[in-house]
């Protein structure tokens, strides 16, 4: 199987990502199921989570959306690193503890089949040949149907393709983060990896909702977790986002929709990361926009 095209992100189901601090917040089983509902009646069949996304509750809302919906042809990806109740010392990627670990995935998904399973962060504590080595037996048994990696830069994933080859590789990527296009991009062409990344609007930065001197809108992400988009409150980044709003009025597009396009027209797809039903809209709009490399390449000029 190749894992190509645009996932469903349900990190904020039931919490804001992996953060203990937000365990039962995020969407809530209802918008999730909203959400996951409008994504696969508009043919995205393929949903991604992390067993420490809302404490669990981000695998237990798509189990139950499963088991409600039986949904034919669904692909998953989990991941493994983070701690599921917030415990510090319960993070990694030592083979028992994924042993462990997928138990949960399996049991809160409802399967008995992972199709891709990644290692959510490095683990500088075990090496990283144990890791590939359990996902290895993994896929030997079917629990698994392959394994990737995410935020892996480049010694990390030159690192990995010394004991195997990753089916896809997950890390950040948007007009605002081309970090990966040094050095990473090419080495996933060289082997055949998938790249398919999160963050294609930036935490909600290439939404447009944040504005130069005025207020972050109330409940938005950097009210709530600012830490990783602090970087974006700049003049020069606020001059990039008037550029984009420009091209998207004259295109007669949303500007979530036109960043996502450039997104799925620079590499082999992205995790989207909608908070409630109506952000799937530009998601949607997004793969009626034809972006010319021409086009790509101005377009990403917005933000140098
Ligand atoms: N592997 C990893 O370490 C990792 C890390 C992060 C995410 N992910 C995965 O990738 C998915 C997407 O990542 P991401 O959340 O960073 O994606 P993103 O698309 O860059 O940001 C999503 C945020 O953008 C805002 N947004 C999205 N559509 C909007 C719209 N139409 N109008 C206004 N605001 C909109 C929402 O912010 P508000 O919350 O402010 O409403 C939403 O929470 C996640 O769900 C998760 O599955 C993986």
């Amino acid at each position: 199987m190749t894992f190509h095209g645009i996932a469903l992100g349900c990190g904020n189901f039931g919490g804001v990502g992996s953060s203990p601090a937000f365990f039962g917040q995020g969407s809530t089983e209802e918008e999730a199921f909203a959400l996951m509902d409008r994504a696969w009646e508009n043919g995205i069949h393929w949903f991604d989570t992390a067993d420490a996304y809302g404490g669990g509750r981000s695998e237990s809302f798509i189990g139950r959306w499963r088991a409600a919906r039986k949904p034919e042809g669904l692909v998953l990806t989990t991941k493994v690193f983070n701690s599921t109740v917030g415990d510090p010392a319960d993070v990694g990627l030592a083979p028992d503890r994924i042993r462990r670990q997928i138990e949960g995935s399996l049991g809160r998904l409802g399967v008995d089949r992972i199709d891709l399973y990644l290692a959510h962060e490095p683990d500088p504590r075990t090496p990283l040949e144990e890791t590939i080595a359990c996902f290895e037996r993994l896929v030997d048994e079917g629990v698994i149907g392959a394994w990737g990696l995410s935020n892996f830069d480049l010694s990390g994933l030159a690192e990995a393709l010394r004991t195997g080859r990753p089916a896809l590789l997950q890390n950040p990527y948007s007009l605002l983060d081309r970090t990966d296009e040094h050095g990473v991009l090419p080495l996933c062409e060289a082997n055949g990896i998938s790249y398919v990344p999160f963050g294609p609007l930036s935490g909600g930065w290439l939404t447009g909702k944040y504005r130069r001197g005025e207020p972050f809108p109330a409940g938005s992400r950097m009210t709530l977790r600012p830490e990783p988009y602090e970087q974006f409150v700049d003049d020069a980044v606020f001059d990039g986002l008037d550029r984009l709003r420009d091209e998207a009025e004259s295109r007669g597009v949303s500007m979530a929709g036109l960043a996502f396009a450039w997104v799925l027209a620079s590499v082999d797809g992205a995790v989207c990361g909608p908070n409630r039903a109506e952000h799937l809209g530009p998601i949607l709009e997004a793969r009626g926009v034809a972006l010319s490399p021409v086009d790509r390449e101005r377009i990403g000029s917005f933000f140098s």
